[in-house]
């Protein structure tokens, strides 16, 4: 499929041409088109996290809890990333080695890192074929299926208000082209399985959003297509899905294919998120880091595409190190793939780092008032069930962008808010307002980000109110 064909034509999001558009109708004033200047400016991040939030999305890589003692690879995953996930430590054999006893060291670990530095994590993985406990390996039939709606419920209840999206069910269809599920024992409990995984993690962790996460389907291919197929119908009867992994472990042998983006939005077409979730690239110099760039840029042009993790910090943490195929060296260093994916997150161009546009008067003194249509605004989108919601909100900056907001939503009396991410709430009932948190607070002119809450009681109504900072 031609890459070109299914472009994005939902976004929200602004992005580069739309913003050249809004600076060019936008210079009425002098002051207000030094405000868009700086904001503009303002815009380039310097490392993937910063860079990849003011697009709205995250920057995140795979950890493993024994190198959370490296002060190399400490420093790397504070600076430059925003959501991690356990590498290994939330699979069923590490959680879950003798049936009912379950361990959470590790993977306490990499949460416990995360929350005290402003990270978000993705769960990783909780029903998969490999990686099972042999006391499961050992099961079949209707064991195996309690066992597994046991673990789902009991991991998915221990981490409850602190994963970000949770890989539900990880690579359950097999490769070749036939389209057919992976036969494992848990394909043999029966077909269902997996939509008894999702519904089972729902029920335990209603606010995180819950994916299925797989290889080899990032281009459209006999697998992705009966990964599509699922999602579908997953869709049209109800089970909760809400986003689709696209691992995307690149090599020679498998590049980025060339309908990737295309790929990605038909998924996205569907009505839920996709994220690219163990991005690596084998490679060196120059054709790697095209290939990095290629992969981000098809992300930042699906504008449900709102996240990318890649699987290591640097080469040598790779499960594929003799391949060097991460973002920095087996020192620390960034490399060529680190810089082109930082600029492809930056919207292809280097930071200006000095001189204003020559058409901003360098005497020109700021408005003390914001000009017409600065400010905010947001909107609210609602997932309900029985007794609860999810709430989804989205906060788009006014002509002059923002240092902070603040969104405040009114709650019906009787509804709590029970948990919220990618906000600081203030109160749990009535008025409830929710202000930034460090990394997005700043937005450029027209620029959105989401959050959300999760609340008991009946789904509040109306548009949220914003003001900006
Ligand atoms: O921790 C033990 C160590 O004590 C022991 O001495 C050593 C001997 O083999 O093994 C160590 O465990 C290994 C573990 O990685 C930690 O390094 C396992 O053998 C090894 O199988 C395991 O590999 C992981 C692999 O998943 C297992 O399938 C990789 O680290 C991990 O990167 C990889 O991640 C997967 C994703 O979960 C799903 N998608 C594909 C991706 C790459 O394979």
């Amino acid at each position: 499929m031609n890459s070109s064909a299914a472009r994005d034509r939902g976004s929200a999001r602004v992005r580069p041409g739309r913003r050249a558009a809004l600076v060019s109708t936008a210079v009425g004033t002098v002051a207000a088109g030094m405000v868009l200047a700086l904001a503009t400016a303002a815009s380039a991040g310097t490392t993937l996290a910063t860079s990849a939030a003011e697009k709205g999305r995250y920057f995140g890589t795979a950890v493993a809890a024994n190198k959370l003692s490296d002060s190399t690879y400490v420093g790397i995953l504070n600076r430059e990333f925003n959501m991690v996930t356990p590498e290994n430590e939330m699979k069923w054999d590490a959680t879950e080695p003798s049936q009912g006893q379950f361990n959470y060291t590790n993977a306490d670990r990499i949460v416990s890192h995360a929350q005290a530095n402003g990270m978000r994590v993705r769960g990783h993985a909780l029903a998969w074929h490999l990686q099972q406990p042999g006391w499961a390996q050992n099961l079949s039939g209707s064991a195996l299926r309690s066992a597994m709606v046991n673990h789902v419920t009991q991991v998915a209840t221990h981490y409850k208000g602190k994963i970000h999206s949770w890989d539900v069910v990880n690579e359950a269809f097999a490769d070749g082209g036939n389209g057919a599920r992976r036969d494992s024992n848990l394909q043999r409990t029966g077909n269902d399985w997996i939509e008894v995984a999702f519904r089972t993690a729902r029920a335990a962790d209603p606010g995180a959003k819950l994916c299925y996460n797989d290889y080899n389907t990032d281009g459209q291919n006999a697998k992705s297509n009966a990964v599509y197929a699922m999602v579908s119908d997953f869709k049209a009867r109800g089970v909760p899905i809400d986003c689709v992994g696209f691992q995307s472990h690149f090599n020679s042998a498998s590049p980025v294919p060339g309908d990737y983006q295309a790929n990605l939005q038909r998924f996205a077409n569907l009505g839920l998120d996709v994220q690219i979730t163990e991005l690596d690239i084998e490679g060196s110099g120059t054709a790697q880091a095209n290939s990095y760039a290629t992969v981000v840029k098809a992300c930042l042009a699906v504008s449900r595409c709102t996240g990318i993790s890649v699987w290591g910090i640097r080469d040598t943490d790779s499960w594929r190190a003799s391949g060097t195929p991460l973002l920095f060296d087996g020192n620390g260093n960034k490399k060529a793939a680190y810089t082109a994916t930082l600029d492809a997150l930056n919207g292809g161009t280097t930071p200006p780092t000095s001189t204003p546009p020559t058409t901003v008067p360098p005497t020109t003194t700021p408005p003390t008032t914001p000009p017409p249509g600065a400010g905010c605004t947001a909107s609210l989108s609602l997932q309900t069930w029985t007794g609860g919601f999810v709430a989804t909100v989205r906060v788009t900056a006014g002509s002059s962008g923002t240092n902070g907001w603040a969104a405040t939503v009114t709650l019906p009396s009787g509804t709590a808010v029970t948990n919220a991410w990618n906000a600081q709430g203030s109160g749990t009932t009535g008025t409830v307002r929710f202000a930034n948190v460090a990394y997005n607070g700043r937005l450029t002119a027209g620029q959105s980000t989401e959050f959300g809450f999760q609340g008991a009681g009946t789904p509040p109504s109306g548009t949220p109110s914003c003001t900006a900072s």
